[in-house]
């Protein structure tokens, strides 16, 4: 069975049950009956436009606080980001994901690399696998790109050659809004807790980011896998597309919720990394995604991330309400190498 590629056509035509591999146990499987959990959807167009319009920030920052202190997830819209970008990326996406399987393992991603294409090939020490396939690119700030570290389109274009230079451009183009996008919610949250509006932006203005692609094949037996697993976002903040299929699920108050698509909006959640330097103020929770057996789902993830050398550490003023650290210094690149070991000694049990 070792390195069978993950090639979703290949295993929906055969007409028996999905691989044992990607069986997951019962304590894990998708719940039957799902309860939509409503966040706070926030129209940021006055806040982009810096209209000072006190009123509006101030609810919506409430409303913001109010959900990053459970669960940290809400909802943008008038964003600002046009259409034309979201479906060239879906264009994009479909090119690369219909490509023969041995193409894309072209691009295969290694262990401890941020970019590249990684199926859930079957092999022997590999169980609990997710229904889906991804592509990743590591994306530099500009400020971190004076050091000369590699731009997404340079990665494509070294590692896809000709084939792909319209990737190249689209996916260049679709991290820098979403890094763009990523420092205003920052100002944002920022307003939200009470501090400096310029604090967490200034923080991240040199990030060192991924650009994720999931693309999740409908499945004969979706109540048996998973499309991602249950985990919380060990990155700081994500801006996430989903197309209007629906996946995504949120742990809230010892339930799975769902969070329901809604057209030309993106989920925002808060990840492991933001947490600490909220100094755990702000939540970052476990979610997944299930899939289903009528249709392919596609989604787009932005994760913010600091430097990778930067110290993780919160401002004074959120010290205040537990009256100490909650989490101890680390660095974005600590703590990258701590997940991916964890992740590993996880899977080779
Ligand atoms: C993820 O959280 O990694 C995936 C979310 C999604 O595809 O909806
Ligand atoms: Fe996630």
């Amino acid at each position: 069975l070792s390195h069978i590629g993950f090639d979703a056509k290949l295993i929906n035509q055969q007409p028996n049950n999905i691989p044992i591999e990607f069986i997951w146990p019962d304590k894990e499987k998708p719940s039957i009956d799902v309860k939509e959990l409503h966040v706070p959807i926030i129209d940021i167009s006055s806040f982009l436009s810096g209209q000072d319009n006190q009123i509006l920030e101030s609810q919506a920052s409430r409303l913001v606080s109010e959900a990053a202190k459970i669960h940290g997830f809400f909802i943008v819209t008038n964003h600002g980001i046009h259409e034309g970008i979201l479906s060239r990326a879906y264009k994009c996406m479909d090119m690369f994901f219909n490509l023969p399987a041995s193409e894309k393992q072209k691009v295969k991603r290694e262990w401890g690399e941020i970019s590249g294409y990684s199926d859930s090939f079957v092999g022997r020490f590999y169980s609990e696998l997710p229904w889906k396939e991804t592509l990743s690119f590591r994306f530099s700030a500009e400020e971190k790109l004076k050091n000369g570290t590699e731009t997404v389109k340079d990665y494509i274009s070294r590692s896809m050659g000709d084939l792909n230079q319209e990737l190249g451009s689209v996916f260049q183009e679709y991290a820098e809004v979403m890094n763009t996008l990523s420092l205003k919610i920052m100002e944002f949250l920022g307003i939200s807790l009470g501090i400096d509006r310029r604090y967490f932006r200034e923080f991240y203005e040199d990030n060192d980011s991924i650009l994720r692609l999931n693309y999740y094949p409908p499945c004969k037996q979706p109540n048996l896998t998973l499309g991602t697993g249950p985990h919380n976002d060990p990155t700081s903040l994500t801006i996430l597309d989903q197309d209007q299929v629906g996946g995504l699920q949120v742990f809230v108050e010892n339930q799975w919720r769902s969070i329901a698509p809604k057209p030309r909006s993106f989920v925002i959640n808060i990840g492991d990394t933001f947490m600490a330097l909220t100094n755990g103020i702000y939540k970052s929770c476990l979610h997944r995604a299930v899939v289903n057996s009528e249709r392919e789902r596609k989604s787009i993830a932005f994760f913010l991330c600091p430097e990778k050398d930067k110290v993780v550490k919160p401002p004074k003023k959120l010290l205040e309400a537990f009256g100490q650290r909650v989490y101890p210094n680390f660095t974005w690149s600590m703590f990258l190498e701590f997940t991916q070991k964890q992740y590993r000694s996880d899977k080779n049990t």
